[in-house]
């Protein structure tokens, strides 16, 4: 898909996965609304790429674990010169280690669900139909490689990919032959500031990506025309392997051990 002169919105635009697709939408011509809670962040993110690619940028704080979050941000698009959303980059989202009956802070599990879930799902209710009647637009949500099976020790978060990656199929689905792509972008670890959130028993042995991979692997994910793309070779044949591998067994003989490693307690 050719951006310049679009107009895209990416969520966690503040930092890690989602400031690198936005500085790479802006260096190819897109116009760009930057959404994220560290509004001090995205005005200096918005300044740089308005300075550095004559495009027009557009900070929008906004927590969306709040309710009513996702209209405020379709509103203060719509009042910024009434543009319309071309390509929808839901990337904003955050994970917690531990194992859910250790959990001490419910409320913040909850609000994990509503980022990666239900602001996603609200956000693409809003600008979906657009991109439909105009015949033209994508919709990227940043899925992970804990999307392809459950995960002891980070449960919740897996669900909340597991939930990403379902959704994303099924529109990838309902909008064939409309010219608007949906994809779920699946990233394995990768270098951000994920880990000091989650803890880094998430990513433990994993060896990670840099942001930069995948950005390439976004950016070519809007010309793919999938439904799902992996980042990175070698994690594509672990996501078919792990379709084929029998829950039940997988989960009584690893999901302990994994619940250990992945689950421990790190003092956050
Ligand atoms: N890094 C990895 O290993 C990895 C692997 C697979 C998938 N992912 C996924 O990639 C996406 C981006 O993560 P990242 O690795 O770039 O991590 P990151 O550097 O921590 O960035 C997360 C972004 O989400 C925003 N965010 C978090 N909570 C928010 C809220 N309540 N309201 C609005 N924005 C919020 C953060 O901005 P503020 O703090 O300013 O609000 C930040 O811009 C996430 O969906 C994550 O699940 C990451």
């Amino acid at each position: 898909m050719d951006v310049t002169g679009s107009t895209a919105l990416v969520t966690g635009a503040s930092g890690g996965i989602g400031e690198g697709v936005a500085r790479a939408l802006a260096a190819r011509g897109a116009h760009v609304v930057l959404v994220a809670r560290r509004a001090d962040r995205l005005e200096a993110l918005a300044a740089e790429l308005r300075a550095r690619h004559g495009v027009e940028a557009l900070a929008v704080p906004a927590d969306l674990s709040e309710p009513g979050a996702a209209a405020r941000v379709q509103e203060a698009v719509e009042a910024w010169g009434g543009r319309a959303v071309d390509v929808l980059v839901n990337n904003a989202g955050f994970g917690l280690t531990g194992r859910l009956a250790q959990a001490d802070d419910p409320a913040r599990l909850a609000a994990m669900v509503t980022v990666n879930c239900t602001a996603l799902t609200e956000l693409t209710a809003r600008f979906l139909p657009g991109m439909v009647g105009r015949g033209r637009g994508a919709v990227v949500n940043v899925a992970s490689m804990a999307s392809f099976a459950p995960l002891p020790g980070f449960a919740v978060y897996a669900a909340t990919k597991a939930f990403v990656l379902s959704l994303s199929q099924a529109l990838w689905a309902e909008t064939r032959g409309t010219g608007v792509l949906v994809t779920a972008l699946c990233p394995t670890a990768t270098d951000t500031g994920f880990f000091d959130v989650s803890g880094e028993s998430a990513g433990a042995g994993v060896r990670r990506r840099s942001v930069e991979q995948v950005v390439a692997t976004f950016l070519d994910a809007l010309d793919a025309d999938r439904p799902v793309v992996v980042d990175g070779r070698a994690n594509e044949v672990v996501a078919a392997a792990s379709r084929l591998v029998p829950r039940g067994p997988f989960l009584r003989l690893a999901g302990p051990r994994i619940a250990d490693r992945v689950g421990a307690p790190t003092g956050r």
